[in-house]
């Protein structure tokens, strides 16, 4: 008995429970995720068919496979001082899906089947595949596909997202998927599990080993390996070739901003005493930030026993507003993107009801700040604005801090919650 306390507090290095380290495990676990899958090369600048060619001859390919041995800041300068003319154009290496790229792109749909938080992981990153490989893309929760049995085909990809790679409802969907001669993608955390032995081809996600039964840092690695596969599949459209520059730039950038959301720890602590005693929380989120809303209210729930309800912001006026009232509180993610003038609009709309607002914004993003600074009602939790479709990787740290601070400040186990298990795997 002495013996294994010992052994899980070395387990914990330092930390109180195994969640907690592994909500601050994240920016490392990002950068092992990265690690060998981004190479730099020097292209001759403007000049598209060099960069292929260069792509083509090893010697002239830098690996990025030293980034263990540079810091968090070099990282970050090599990120910002990356040009969009190509100068240092990066290109993704995925090795277990070389062989399977052209097949993957001649899909008629791209379909993404997981459970609980890797189905989040897989809603965060969808936008993002459709936009860069414009195959039409669909997710599927994996005891629903199963339920409905519903059509697939050889001609469909479906990917199995799973930290585990033992879920049995996943793993049930797997084997119905290759029974329906559809290809099979997996990316799981654990080498060598069913998932990752079953598919033809996959992507390892090298989070590191996940013990708190509710999933953090798999959660953040998931997204940004289907990034990184939404880059590689489209690495032959030259129209898209800005919007990669722009998304390549800034993955290498979020281990360091991440690092800063994490230094926001002891203000997440306040924001959880004040709500600590409250019956429930609702979440709302849109675009790339409805997995973030999503994921914020499965924390809270599966962890702290509050009730919690992620909602999808465009759905407002469509029932959830006649929840709100002067007691109940609501978090926004509004942080810069294409839709904040609907988060905007959102938050106006909650504010006429009395809302107890928490809202989630850019840094950068005067106008909403400006507008609440000094308002008693209203809390602000400010972060970096990164490249839309990595936003959502920053915007869930707050929310696992503020699950895992809720959580202790009302007396139950958060590592172990009651009735749950890391891997389900039974149906
Ligand atoms: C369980 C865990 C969740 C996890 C889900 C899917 O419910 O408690 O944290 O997201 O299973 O697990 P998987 O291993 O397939 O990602």
């Amino acid at each position: 008995q002495t013996l294994e306390m010992g052994v899980e507090q070395i387990m914990k290095g330092g930390y109180s429970h195994f969640m907690i380290k592994e909500i601050h495990e994240q920016p490392d676990a990002l950068i092992e995720t990265m690690r060998g899958r981004i190479l730099l090369q020097t292209a001759r600048r403007g000049s598209l068919s060099s960069l292929k060619e260069v792509d083509r001859s090893s010697e002239s390919l830098r690996v990025l496979d030293s980034v263990r041995d540079l810091s968090l800041d070099s990282i970050r300068a090599l990120g910002s001082g990356m040009s969009s003319d190509f100068d240092q154009a990066p290109c993704i290496k995925l090795g277990g899906l070389e062989d399977y790229v052209d097949n993957i792109m001649r899909s008629r749909r791209l379909i993404f089947i997981a459970c609980g938080t890797s189905y989040h992981a897989c809603l965060a990153a969808r936008q993002l595949v459709e936009e860069l490989t414009c195959v039409p893309v669909t997710l599927e929760l994996a005891s629903d596909l199963l339920d409905r049995q519903a059509p697939l085909f050889r001609d469909d990809t479906c990917v199995f997202v799973s930290q585990s790679g033992e879920t049995a409802d996943t793993l049930n969907a797997l084997k119905y998927a290759k029974h329906k001669g559809a290809l099979c993608l997996g990316i799981t955390n654990t080498v060598g599990s069913s998932i990752s032995r079953e598919t033809d081809c996959g992507v390892h996600v090298n989070a590191g080993v996940e013990i708190g039964v509710a999933s953090t840092k798999a959660y953040t690695c998931q997204i940004l390996v289907i990034v990184m596969i939404a880059l590689k599949l489209s690495e032959d459209s030259i129209s898209k070739m800005p919007r990669r520059q722009e998304i390549l730039r800034d993955l290498l950038n979020l281990p360091s901003m991440m690092k800063k959301v994490l230094e926001k720890e002891s203000l997440i602590k306040e924001l959880a005493k004040e709500l600590a005693s409250e019956n429930s929380l609702l979440a709302f989120g849109r675009g790339y930030n409805y997995a973030t809303a999503m994921e914020l209210a499965l924390k809270v729930k599966e962890l702290s026993y509050m009730h919690s309800e992620g909602i999808l912001a465009g759905e407002l006026k469509h029932g959830p507003l006649a929840l709100i009232d002067e007691t109940m509180p609501a978090v926004v993610v509004a942080t810069r993107d294409s839709l904040r003038e609907k988060m905007w609009s959102t938050i106006q709309q909650l504010l006429a009801r009395k809302g107890r607002l928490v809202l989630l914004v850019s840094k950068d993003d005067d106008e909403i700040i400006g507008h609440f600074s000094g308002n008693k009602n209203v809390r602000l939790i400010e972060v970096d604005t990164v490249c839309d479709c990595l936003q959502p990787v920053l915007n869930i740290v707050p929310f696992q801090l503020l699950s895992y601070h809720l959580t202790i400040l009302r007396g139950y186990n958060v590592d172990q919650p009651r009735n749950l298990a890391k891997s389900v795997t039974v149906e």
